[in-house]
């Protein structure tokens, strides 16, 4: 009886200490008076520095792993200012005023997995983004550049392919689209699987375009005024999982009909599809092809927005729809949903 209620006892008291080391090690901590910083696991610190109007970033605590400037007014980075914070997870620097990075900005980041640069005016050159940039970017999974490159004198001008080709761990980007390509040094991420593209009048894909990014499991393309593609697009993409083109956009769609990619979804192992359309008429109604080019793949789920109500009469007959099919939805003024 004791003995149980003295095991009790320390039972009790290794639960006091325990709950108290969780609350006494996170909690608020010092920094800069306009930043909230907050303790995080294992005495590293997380700085939330959002919509201050802050122009320089502050002298960090090598203990960061989080820090968030975005929504401010930077417009420079003085150069090895990041060197030290070499335990940096999370940098977010959206919506600045930046319009060139030193050499040297990126320098110590090794273990940096997440960075955002978007929302700002870093044209999309080798001089903004010169080669060996990212090389100290080791652990880089998440890299956001977009919303940047909408003054460019030359809008065309592919992001330079030698300087990204140093991310090796890579998974996800996103980027203006830019050219109709995505150069050679995008052949060395091999672990790319998500490109998400956007802000651009148009842009117009062929059987080069995806060459050298065979990985990819997920393209989404939004913000894209006109978007043309030609037969075999996207049939080197054996892994592609997802596709999205202008879906939740009142700004554009498609303006080439699903004809001419529907036979490359065979060589992908596309499961769902998202398709906005503009300006087309079109003589089949899309559902009707795509039935039957994905009749063999593994497709679920099929989603359609009509823009412009160009796409017809929804048909009396759309053919067998794929085995694997659960959902398709089709919206317009109207919308219609079949599950199977
Ligand atoms: C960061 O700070 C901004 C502005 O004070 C605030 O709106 C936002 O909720 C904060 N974010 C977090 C994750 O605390
Ligand atoms: C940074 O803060 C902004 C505003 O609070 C927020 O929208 C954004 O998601 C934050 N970034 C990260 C990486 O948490
Ligand atoms: C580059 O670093 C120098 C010196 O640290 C600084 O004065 C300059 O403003 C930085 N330039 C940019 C574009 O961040
Ligand atoms: C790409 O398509 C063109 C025709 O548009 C064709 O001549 C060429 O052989 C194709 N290239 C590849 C690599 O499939
Ligand atoms: C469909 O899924 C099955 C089972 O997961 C798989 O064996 C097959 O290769 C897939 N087919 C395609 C075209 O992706």
């Amino acid at each position: 009886m004791r003995s149980s209620l003295r095991t009790m006892r320390v039972l009790i008291y290794i639960y006091v200490i325990n709950s108290c080391m969780k609350i006494c090690q996170t909690g608020p901590c010092k920094f800069d008076v306009r930043c909230q910083c907050r303790k995080a696991k294992n005495r590293y610190v997380e700085v939330n520095c959002s919509s201050k109007k802050i122009t320089r970033i502050p002298n960090l605590l090598e203990s960061t792993v989080l820090l968030n400037v975005s929504h401010n007014l930077i417009d420079s980075i003085s150069k090895e200012l990041l060197k030290a914070a070499n335990h940096l997870l999370v940098l977010d620097l959206s919506f600045n005023r930046l319009s060139s990075i030193n050499i040297t900005t990126f320098t110590g980041l090794m273990k940096l997995r997440y960075l955002s640069l978007d929302n700002n005016k870093l044209e999309y050159n080798d001089h903004i983004f010169p080669e060996g940039i990212f090389k100290p970017l080791k652990s880089l999974s998440h890299l956001s550049l977009k919303n940047n490159n909408y003054y460019s004198m030359h809008p065309d001008r592919n992001f330079p392919d030698k300087t990204i080709s140093d991310l090796s761990e890579l998974e996800t980007l996103e980027l203006d689209v830019t050219g109709k390509y995505f150069g050679e040094g995008f052949d060395k991420l091999l672990n790319l699987k998500s490109l998400i593209l956007g802000n651009r009048d148009f842009f117009s894909m062929s059987n080069t375009t995806f060459s050298n990014t065979r990985n990819l499991q997920n393209i989404v393309l939004h913000g894209i005024e006109k978007v043309k593609f030609r037969k075999g697009s996207f049939r080197k993409l054996r892994y592609l999982k997802h596709l999205e083109i202008s879906f939740n956009s009142k700004l554009g769609g498609m303006i080439s009909p699903v004809e001419d990619i529907a036979e490359d979804f065979k060589f992908t192992s596309i499961e769902t599809l998202k398709l906005g359309q503009t300006s087309i008429s079109l003589p089949k109604f899309p559902l009707c092809i795509l039935n039957n080019e994905l009749y063999t793949t593994n497709i679920t789920e099929i989603y359609i927005t009509d823009h412009r109500r160009k796409a017809g009469h929804f048909p009396v007959s759309i053919g067998p729809t794929p085995p694997t099919l659960r959902i398709f939805g089709f919206i317009e003024q109207w919308s219609h949903s079949i599950y199977n």
